[in-house]
């Protein structure tokens, strides 16, 4: 998979391609990430990107021009053609099930707006998606698109030790995960569980099930219920 990023800031992201999960997957070939500064596409002595709003008001405005003329030099690079994604607050909200769709894509292009955000015309003309990574606001598209890239290479073959992880993870199947527990057996009187110390797979599987179902009602009941949506929806189709 290859991931374009565009940003002010592409130095950001060098904690993230160098580390971890998403480092060892770059290092292995699984995902390349390429980022591109809109600086490097400005036409003018100043290399400016951004402008005051026509209109007034305060802030500065990502302008069309260094950002239009970055996406069209990275996409058209002879490479597949890229899905493009907007990182913005007004975007359609992150969840699991849309990382795990973003996942299956051969090439995604993620725009990083920064400042007051970005022309109207980049969002309209350029963005083939828009995403929000939740119901706030950060200086910059870059952490959120530092989120996406995260969930989204953990998901591909090969990016975990263990592939079963990803499978278990919370939301995989529409609820928290189960609660973990590792040496040792007790933790100033704090034991672990007896079925896990068990060896039986069928009640461990059973009893992190049932931890699974009461965690998520308890903390988060709308995921239950989006899940029963989902089944009745399967049902009556
Ligand atoms: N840019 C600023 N805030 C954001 C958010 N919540 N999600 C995605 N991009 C953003």
């Amino acid at each position: 998979m290859r991931i374009d990023v565009l940003t002010l800031f592409p130095e950001m992201f060098t904690p993230l391609v160098s580390t971890s999960i998403v480092g060892r997957a770059v290092q292995r070939g699984l995902v390349d990430i390429v980022r591109t500064n809109y600086r490097d596409y400005t036409s003018d002595s100043h290399r400016s990107v951004d402008d005051k709003p026509f209109g007034g008001g305060g802030g500065m405005v990502l302008m069309c021009e260094p950002v239009f003329a970055a996406v069209e030099a990275v996409a058209g690079d002879g490479g597949p053609e890229p899905l493009k994604i907007l990182l913005t607050p007004q975007g359609q909200r992150l969840d699991q099930s849309m990382v795990a769709e973003l996942a299956g894509e051969p090439r995604l292009l993620l725009l990083c707006g920064h400042y007051e955000g970005f022309d109207e015309r980049i969002r309209t003309e350029l963005a083939d998606r828009q995403i929000s990574i939740g119901d706030y606001v950060l200086s910059g598209g870059e952490p959120a698109a530092m989120v996406l890239i995260d969930a989204i290479v953990r998901l591909l073959p090969g990016a975990l030790g263990d592939q079963n992880a990803a499978r278990n993870d919370s939301f995989a199947d529409g609820l928290l995960e189960y609660p973990h527990y590792t040496r040792p057996r007790e933790f100033r009187g704090l034991a672990v569980p007896e079925v896990l110390l068990s060896g039986h797979h069928r009640e461990i599987e059973t009893w992190r099930r049932s931890q699974a179902l009461s965690r998520t009602q308890a903390r988060r009941p709308d995921l239950l219920e989006q899940k029963r949506d989902r089944m009745s929806r399967t049902i009556t189709e």
